[in-house]
């Protein structure tokens, strides 16, 4: 079996971080999205992958490389528009050949894995099966109806009205058997060739689809929530680990990793929280749930629960919560208590003012 990891589109949810990177690398826990999904494609055993990128191809290649870091071997196929998961599937169609392949969307993060999923797919051969989870709003998502034998009866993208709670998560097993189907299905609503039309079209010809459903930990990391979330949930599970450098009047509470070349002086650190290589933190209070990347500065500050991308400064803020802060981004304190607001910020930045 091989896989397609799809790490292309526009990732517009996810404005402005992805005016200037792919959603699939913002990072949990200081790693890309993405690499999560290579790893667990490659404790399923498989070994050759697609990787389909968009306009920030560049950016993929250079954070995945070859795949010799994860045991994988991978080859990059380039989708020249985001035109919906399908089009990504027929633009893969000469990589993929014949073969059964597993289809990974690149922003989801499953925290368990896809072994078993892989071992089941492979066994049963269903012409698509599929993984589902039950959400709180199933609106967001392709909903699927399935009947007690775990057949999938009817499929939707993102109904106004579903008629269940189980998401699509974006993991699903294909024979060749899908490659017609993705010819043979037009642009939706919104002007994409839909995977979930795709699967439709197979039920409608009789073809086996079939679903399981998982309840354990999954995120579609697509908005800053939701890769706070993720985040949360994995630093959760990470050991801790000091190789940096921690003054003596510096606290360290619970499971803190600080990388090699990292600095913590005068500082509070409550764990779970990872430190990047290169990054200071002077006399400030951090955690718990935060990543900070590589090369940041934070100073005079308290920062839980958030996620700082590489480069990133932090100075003078008294209390930083559920933040995610972009690569190189400044935060200042204003030197009094402010009249008005001085603000320069990117198109669809989103700001919270208490006055
Ligand atoms: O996360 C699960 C959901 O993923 C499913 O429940 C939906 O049925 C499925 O359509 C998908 O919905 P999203 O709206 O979240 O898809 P998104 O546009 O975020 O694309 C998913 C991944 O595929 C993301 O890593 C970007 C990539 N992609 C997307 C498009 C449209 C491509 O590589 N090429 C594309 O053309």
């Amino acid at each position: 079996m091989k896989a397609l990891v799809l790490a292309g589109g526009t990732g517009s949810r996810l404005r402005p971080f992805t005016h200037t990177s792919a959603k699939q690398l913002l990072p949990i826990a200081n790693r890309p999205v993405v690499h999560y999904a290579l790893q667990a494609i490659a404790d399923a055993g498989i070994e050759e992958v697609g990787v389909v990128v968009g306009h920030h191809g560049d950016d993929v290649r250079r954070a995945v490389g070859d795949g010799s870091a994860f045991g994988l071997s991978i080859a990059y196929l380039n989708q020249p528009r985001p035109l919906g998961l399908a089009h990504a599937v027929a633009v893969a169609r000469p990589f993929l050949a014949d073969d059964d392949f597993l289809l990974y969307l690149g922003d989801n993060h499953l925290e368990d894995g896809v072994a078993g999923f892989v071992r089941r797919a492979a066994a049963q051969r269903d012409a698509a099966r599929l993984l589902l989870t039950p959400v709180p709003d199933p609106t967001a998502f392709g909903v699927a109806e399935v009947d007690d034998d775990g057949v999938v009866r009817r499929l939707e993208e993102k109904p106004e009205r579903p008629r269940s709670d189980l998401a699509l998560v974006g993991v699903y097993a294909f024979t060749p058997a899908v490659h017609e189907a993705v010819r043979a299905i037009r642009p939706s609503g919104r002007g994409e060739l839909e995977i979930t039309h795709a699967v439709q079209w197979m039920i409608d010809r009789g073809l086996r689809v079939r679903a399981e459903t998982t309840t354990r930990p999954w995120r579609d990391t697509g908005s800053v929530e939701d890769l706070l979330e993720a985040n949360r949930h994995v630093l959760d599970r990470m050991e801790g680990r000091v190789d940096g450098k921690v003054d003596p009047h510096s606290v360290l509470v619970g499971r803190v990793r600080i990388a090699d070349g990292a600095v913590v002086r005068g500082s509070r650190i409550v764990g779970p929280v990872v430190v990047g290589a290169g990054t200071v933190i002077n006399n400030s209070s951090v955690g718990p749930y935060t990543a900070i990347a590589e090369d940041c500065r934070i100073e005079d500050s308290a920062i839980e629960f958030s996620v700082l991308l590489q480069g990133a400064c932090v100075e003078g803020a008294a209390r930083i919560e559920r933040s995610l802060i972009g690569r190189e981004a400044v935060v200042t304190a204003a030197p009094r208590p402010p009249q008005a607001h001085r603000l320069v910020l990117g198109d669809h930045s989103k700001v919270q003012l208490t006055s």
